[in-house]
């Protein structure tokens, strides 16, 4: 499913900031190991998702739709996710309706967009509230998840081929129409399949079919995956196997415990059971479609609150970190594992899925100044494919958050954080996915109430990035801050930055201090660095107190962002003692 070039990094270090051509330009999007990162090729071109994500059913009226689109272009936005839903696709049974699709292609071309569509299937954040109502009203046929209690609710059982076919029969359909409809212009991106699965309410389905399944032994291809990937596995699931006994077979509760065995993390045999369960439904589900058009097939996982108590507080068996593994071993089809992000701490969680090969996605998040932070630390710090605020049809949702940023007028949305931040993204571009694949960016994103401070490497030198003091009185900081650093080469960078001040200190042997030999502000234009104006003085000047920066190997000078959107600068250093 990834495809991968080698010898890509010494090629691209020579195209720097040129726009890349690729031999393979009519293949499908897909997903491609370049160099140092996995990066999504459209048309032969590695691409950024600077998207957003619809509200759910936006999509059902092209009439609300209709000055959404081009407000969204004006947004300076690339990527829409669109919701397409199984009941309004597939009105009775074998007969499907691609009208919405048909129209959101449309609308999207009109206003040069690509859209990622959700496949909103058997389950929307949990529940199987868009199957169809012939779904619906069959429960003999179709059958539910059970609770400990024995009620049934309106989630479909992951144990029922009969529900899983149903659902793959009709986005098979769906992707063949897409296939039909957009094989050669490739406005669609990726795939998000189902949407934040998982049960509510209990760790394990109840039905009598899952009750069967569970008393039964762990299937071998699990138990198989997980002996051949025993070093690699992450910490919370070999902890559970080992404690266990650490065997090679037995059924799910003699592999992996009768009881809660890790409160913090909530893993439970019945949640690993359930994350096996709905990772092989999916997982047919995905193979189907790419059967039939291979693009990019990525989940979308409701991750833990900091309230729950367990798995079925949150969703259990959806993709959570510490089940990573096991979708990994039952849906090898599905290309990416994403996470919807609106708690704080989302350097914490996008570093949490970020691991053993899963690419980062960001599918939902927030659209406000603080989000814009969240866009460049994913796409700096973990080679991101992209980012995607949710509800971004409705301009509300973007306000700042900065008091003294004041609120756009809903006339003028370009003002706003996001299509600000996403406008200098979009014309860096070019120079973040090549630093993507030669393995030479990185990102920090700063608070006032937490971290104020952070060191990164990169090329000959350690960067450190804190947010911006007041010359005056440096106790005065603002709420919060980021950068997004490229290197160009060993001593020559360009920042990304807003609200911070950047130092650098060499990391290799000789002399001790770095000075900055040239400071440019600039902007990209056609992949190229076009410089605006060479700063100095007040512009560079952070400590005049020379015998204290000295004596800590430091110029006193360095880069500072202020204003009210992110900026660029280019600095070549050099070194001195
Ligand atoms: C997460 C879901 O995935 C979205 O579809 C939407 O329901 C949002 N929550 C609402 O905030």
């Amino acid at each position: 499913m990834i495809k991968s070039t080698p010898g890509l990094a010494a090629a691209l270090t020579l195209a720097l900031c040129a726009p890349l051509v690729w031999a393979d330009s009519n293949s499908a999007p897909h997903l491609e190991r370049r160099g140092a990162a996995t990066q999504l090729v459209v048309d032969g071109h590695p691409f950024l998702v600077l998207g957003g994500e619809l509200a759910n059913t936006a999509s059902s009226s092209a009439e609300y739709m209709a000055p959404v689109w081009p407000r969204l272009a004006r947004m300076n936005l690339n990527t829409v996710l669109v919701g397409v839903s199984w009941a309004l696709t597939e009105p009775a049974e074998g007969r499907y309706d691609f009208t919405l699709v048909d129209q959101a292609l449309a609308s999207a071309r009109q206003n040069r967009l690509h859209v990622i569509l959700i496949w909103f299937g058997s389950w929307k954040n949990g529940i199987s509230s868009f199957v169809p109502d012939w779904v619906k009203e069959n429960q003999a046929r179709f059958p539910r998840v059970r609770l400990r209690s024995g009620k049934s609710i309106e989630v479909l059982s992951t144990l029922s081929a009969v529900n899983r076919d149903a659902d793959l029969r009709a986005y098979a359909a769906f992707m063949r129409h897409l296939r039909a409809v957009d094989g050669e212009q490739h406005t669609t991106l990726m795939i998000q399949l189902e949407n934040e699965v998982g049960i509510l309410g209990d760790a394990r389905d109840r039905s009598p079919a899952a009750e069967a399944a569970f008393a039964g032994p762990v299937p071998d291809a699990l138990m198989g995956y997980l002996a051949r990937h025993g070093d690699h596995l992450r910490p919370a699931l070999s902890q559970v196997w080992e404690a266990a006994g650490g065997k090679p077979a037995g059924t799910w509760q003699e592999v992996f415990g009768a009881e809660t065995a890790d409160k913090k993390t909530g893993l439970v045999t019945d949640e690993i059971f359930m994350a096996w369960n709905y990772a092989r439904y999916m997982d047919q589900i995905a193979a189907a479609g790419k059967a039939v058009y291979p693009i990019p097939v990525f989940t979308n996982t409701w991750i833990i609150q900091p309230e729950d108590k367990g798995a079925g507080d949150y969703p259990s068996g959806g993709p959570e970190p510490h089940v990573l593994d096991i979708w990994r071993a039952g849906a090898p089809h599905i290309d990416i594992n994403a996470p919807d992000i609106y708690l704080p701490n989302f350097a914490e969680w996008v570093a949490r899925f970020n691991q053993n090969g899963n690419p980062l996605f960001v599918p939902e998040s927030r659209g406000d100044a603080g989000g814009v932070a969240n866009a460049f630390y994913a796409i700096g710090r973990h080679q991101g494919i992209g980012y995607s605020p949710f509800g971004i049809d409705n301009p509300g949702r973007l306000v700042a958050l900065r008091p003294d940023a004041g609120e756009a007028g809903p006339g003028d949305v370009t003002a706003q954080p996001l299509p600000r931040g996403y406008a200098l993204l979009r014309d860096m571009t070019p120079a973040i996915l090549d630093a993507q694949a030669r393995g030479a960016i990185s990102a920090v994103a700063l608070t006032a109430a937490g971290r104020q401070s952070e060191e990164i490497a990169l090329g000959d030198f350690n960067i450190k990035v804190d947010l911006r003091r007041n010359l005056r009185n440096p106790s005065q900081v603002p709420p919060f801050g980021y950068a997004l650093v490229v290197g160009l080469g060993p001593s020559e960078f360009v920042v990304a930055g807003f609200d911070v001040q950047v130092t650098f200190a060499p990391n290799t042997p000789g002399a001790p201090i770095a000075g900055l030999a040239r400071v440019e502000s600039g902007r990209y234009a056609d992949g190229r660095w076009v410089p605006t104006r060479v700063l100095n003085g007040d512009d560079i000047l952070l400590n005049y107190h020379l015998d204290e920066a000295a004596a800590a190997n430091q110029s006193g000078s360095g880069l500072k962002f202020m204003g009210d959107a992110p900026t660029l600068q280019r600095v070549k250093l050099y070194r001195y003692r």
